[in-house]
């Protein structure tokens, strides 16, 4: 079982909205998954109950929420947080995502070390995204505290809520690519766009799009697909939801590959 978590130093950074996206994708790539929510606005714990009540076709017969996707409340005590995982564990759960609160890094530090991953979104923002560096840098104070032997989380940054311009620049591979890219977006905006490219970051990037607007409404999108395509929903609609479905599956490959490899390398040390 994998545990994932998300933290930012600022609040309304994406984390709950990345949670949203990877549990898609999980589901999409056939995973049971769990989401722990730990902050006090529940977006988390009524995920469903949102979903239910979400104002759909009423024409349409509802997609019932995924057998393979479960919510929790956080317990209080970290204690009975490793407790629960080791639960979940047993019953067969792939994958548990620790939805965390805003804060200061210290009070997520128990959360953060209970974690085999922690994604840090980064938004395009002059004023956010320079703060994916100094976490980055409290990341590796952290980990250098913990006992030898003790097992480290290893921290990637997520790229999310890009404009297509910023999506097409930061994923230009050709110079032609990069020049057309370039030219779409003004001079004062670039620096910011070279500075996420350097960023240990996951290689997915996410669009900001609709779909993941609207998640915490809908449910995960493999549900909002399925309820939306029974009502009114156009095959345009259906291309819409493929796209952002596939990008949600590329963002759990990408976590699932991020710890398998760092597990490998360090089986191989222990090896040597
Ligand atoms: N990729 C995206 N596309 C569109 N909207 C997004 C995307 N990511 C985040 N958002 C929007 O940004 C806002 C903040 O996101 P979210 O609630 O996930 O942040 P958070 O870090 O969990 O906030 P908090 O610190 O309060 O827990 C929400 O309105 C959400 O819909
Ligand atoms: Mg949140």
């Amino acid at each position: 079982m994998i545990v994932v978590t998300a933290m930012s130093t600022k609040g309304g950074s994406g984390k709950t909205t990345l949670m949203m996206a990877l549990a898609t994708g999980l589901l999409e790539r056939g995973m049971r998954v769990h989401i722990m929510d730990f902050d006090n606005d529940s977006q988390i714990a009524l995920w469903e109950q949102n979903s239910d009540r979400f104002a759909w076709d009423e024409t349409a017969p509802r997609v019932s929420w995924p057998d393979a996707l479960t919510l929790s409340v956080a317990p209080v005590a970290i204690e009975d947080v490793y407790s629960q995982l080791n639960e979940l564990e047993s019953k067969g759960v792939d994958v548990v995502l620790l939805d965390n609160r805003p804060g200061n890094l210290e009070e997520n530090e128990d959360v953060v070390l209970a974690a085999d991953i922690v994604l840090l979104p980064v938004r395009p923002e002059h004023t956010d995204y320079q703060m994916a560096e100094r976490t980055l840098r409290w990341a590796e104070a952290t980990v250098a505290t913990l006992e030898e032997g003790q097992p480290a989380p290893i921290f990637r940054c997520v790229v999310t809520q890009l404009s297509t311009p910023f999506y097409n620049l930061l994923t230009a591979g050709t110079p032609e690519e990069i020049a057309r890219a370039t030219a779409k977006v003004a001079n004062a905006d670039r620096a910011m766009i070279d500075f996420l490219r350097q960023l240990p970051c996951l290689p997915t990037p996410i669009r900001d799009t609709k779909q993941l607007f609207r998640i915490s409404a809908t449910g995960p999108l493999t549900v909002a697909r399925d309820t939306f395509l029974n009502g009114q929903g156009t095959a345009r609609h259906a291309h819409v939801f493929k796209e952002d479905i596939e990008m949600c599956a590329d963002l759990a490959d990408d976590v699932m590959d991020a710890v398998r490899a760092t597990n490998k390398a360090a089986g191989e040390m222990a090896d040597a």
